[in-house]
């Protein structure tokens, strides 16, 4: 379901925006009125979506761990769309390994792209709405900032950062009429969780731990995260949203046995 119109003229920026949760969220964006900007590395994806959603979408390739191009981003949003409203900093992923085994190079590359790529992103689109004088802000997390992942150590931290970090920006930026949240969606069917899911033994033990008895769809993180950005949510700040079909009040599967 759709809200026509309510984000009309409205500037967006949605990093990771090429693929699963980031993807769902620029479409319904464009369907909701605004102009966005999707920041990825995936260049064939972007391309395809240009060509898809036309002059009020523009595909950059970006990386967010690294600060002149998340500085890019946001002057090529500003010089392409004339401001920036809303940022939706999505793009994430994980590099696996227990913590006795995890190298040095793994454990920067998720917690760099995960947390310090949130950073980075908050740090420059808040200093552009700051200048506009409001703006709302929605960084993603995960479940696993509340509960750990059986060799999921850097991503769990990561993600228990991004959600402090959100945190620290929502008390910082709240007298420039910024508002920052964090969604921390569960389970969600996309290419990040494909290796997992297309397992049926693994998809089994998480799915016997979800209330709600499914993995969500990229689709059903859409309201949440637009709900976080949209004036219904003006007092809503440095709030934590979990999506997860419950599944943070039956605990988290143990994946020990396929370690
Ligand atoms: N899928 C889940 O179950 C789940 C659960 C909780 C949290 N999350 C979080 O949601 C976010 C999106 O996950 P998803 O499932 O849609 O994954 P996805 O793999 O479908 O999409 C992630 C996107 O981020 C992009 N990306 C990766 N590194 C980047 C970089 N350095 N700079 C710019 N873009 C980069 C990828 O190219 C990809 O398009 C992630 O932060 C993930 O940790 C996902």
């Amino acid at each position: 379901m759709t809200n026509a119109g309510r984000f009309n003229n409205k500037i967006a920026i949605v990093t990771g925006g090429a693929s699963g949760i980031g993807y769902a969220i620029v479409q319904r964006l464009i369907k909701e009125g605004a102009k966005v900007v999707a920041a990825d590395l995936n260049k064939d994806s972007l391309e395809n979506m240009q060509k898809e959603l036309g002059s009020n979408f523009l595909g950059l390739e970006i990386d967010v761990t690294k600060e002149d191009q998340v500085e890019k981003l946001v002057e090529l949003t500003v010089e392409q769309f004339g401001g920036l409203n809303y940022s939706f900093n999505v793009a994430g992923a994980s590099r696996p390994g227990q913590i006795v085994e995890l190298s040095e190079t793994d454990w920067n590359f998720t917690v760099d792209l995960c947390l310090k790529g949130v950073f980075l992103c908050i740090k420059h689109q808040a200093r552009q709405m700051k200048k506009q004088g409001a703006g709302a802000i929605v960084n993603v997390a995960s479940l696993n900032a509340h509960v750990p992942m059986y060799a999921g150590a850097a991503y769990s931290s990561a993600k228990a950062g991004v959600e402090m970090l959100t945190k620290n920006a929502a008390l910082e930026l709240a007298r420039e009429n910024i508002r920052v949240n964090a969604l921390l969606p569960g389970l969600v069917e996309s290419p990040l969780t494909a290796p997992l899911v297309e397992n049926k033994e693994i998809k089994d033990a998480y799915l016997e731990r979800i209330p709600l008895g499914r993995a969500a769809q990229p689709d059903d993180m859409t309201g949440p995260a637009l709900f976080l950005a949209s004036d219904d949510a003006a007092y809503v700040s440095g709030a934590s949203l979990l999506v997860d079909g419950a599944w943070a009040v039956s605990g988290y599967p143990d994946l020990s046995r396929w370690y």
